[in-house]
């Protein structure tokens, strides 16, 4: 029986991998795909879903419903430079030959119901059994939490891709981009009492697509492949110029490959909290994965990621 699940995403390149690894994981049944504003406005998120969606030509899609457009306290920060204005690394304005666009805007209009109401109803639905798999900040997640927590505590799991704890971050020397962008919502789901499991920068910095693969499989000319191609052309020049890789990482498929089978990764029970306050370290996870004397656990961090096996299943579910 595939465990059901919820995407939480702010949908740029390695979200839009990230759903085409949810909907091509036998293990996985995407209940609903909900959007929050983060590497790009909420309005591109929920584009660029149905427009990945639209890649699968799939017969069943999930629910898509719009969430959050602005952190609970912070101030709004995009992330064009490395998605793209679009979110998916340009895209949407691309030509072929004849000068039509090559991915015109998909005509599927979203839910009229919001994600923090859509998520603790499927919790409620399912009580015990519905993973969130959270890909981008965690406004939806906190907004939910806030609302309606006792339905909340009803869910299985929250994956996070999110924190950096033995490693640096990557949007400040101690902060990872997703909890640095709504530090407030982290903390909130911190204290939410529902399981948690974070997937790190220390792992997903190990998950690591290289350019010549992508290439490799576009040429085979599944259209898969070509999207994939198209739309991290950018995503992989930036990882290029700014962190010394010819390929680039694939943040959020690593938190979906865990929803799928978590025996991909190793992980250990933590205190985990965010600074929400602190000058320089707005954002920075604080845990100490030596030892219990932070706290009483309240998640799972993953410290080590079998590379090879998470490789093997991304190019076989998504490019091949
Ligand atoms: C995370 O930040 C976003 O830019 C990516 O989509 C990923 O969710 C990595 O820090
Ligand atoms: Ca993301």
């Amino acid at each position: 029986m595939p465990v059901r699940v919820i995407l939480d995403t702010d949908t740029g390149v390695d979200d839009a991998l990230a759903i085409l690894l949810a909907m091509r994981s036998p293990e996985i049944r995407v209940e609903a795909i909900t959007g929050v504003c983060g590497n790009t406005p909420l309005e591109n998120c929920i584009r660029n879903i149905h427009l990945t969606l639209s890649v699968l030509d799939a017969r069943v899609t999930p629910v898509v419903a719009p969430g959050e457009d602005r952190p609970l306290v912070r101030e709004l920060a995009y992330a064009g430079e490395i998605h793209g204005d679009d979110g998916l690394g340009g895209v949407t304005s691309q030509v072929d030959a004849d000068g039509r666009r090559t991915y015109p805007d998909p005509v599927q209009r979203p839910s009229t119901v919001h994600a923090a109401d859509l998520i603790p109803d499927l919790a409620g639905r399912y009580p015990g059994e519905l993973v969130l798999v959270a890909v981008g900040p965690l406004t939806n997640v906190a907004r939910a939490v806030m609302k309606d927590p006792d339905r909340m505590r009803g869910l299985r799991e929250i994956i996070i891709m999110g924190g950096a704890f033995e490693t640096g971050g990557n949007v400040s020397p101690v902060a990872e981009f997703n909890i640095h962008a709504d530090p407030h919502a982290a903390q909130i789901v911190c204290d939410s009492g529902i399981p948690l499991v974070f997937v790190p920068l220390d792992v997903t910095r190990q998950a690591f697509l290289d350019a010549g693969t992508i290439d490799h499989f576009a040429a085979e000319a599944g259209a898969r492949a070509v999207f994939v191609r198209d739309c991290t052309a950018r995503y992989v020049a930036f990882h290029r110029q700014n962190r010394g890789v010819n390929g680039c990482f694939l943040h959020d498929p690593l938190a979906v490959a865990v929803a799928a089978r978590e025996d991909l990764v190793t992980t250990v029970p933590a205190r985990v909290d965010v600074e929400t306050a602190g000058d320089l370290t707005t954002g920075m996870t604080v845990s100490d994965l030596r030892s219990d004397r932070w706290g009483e656990p309240n998640a799972r961090v993953c410290t080590a990621v079998d590379v090879q096996a998470f490789t093997t299943l991304f190019e076989e579910r998504v490019l091949a």
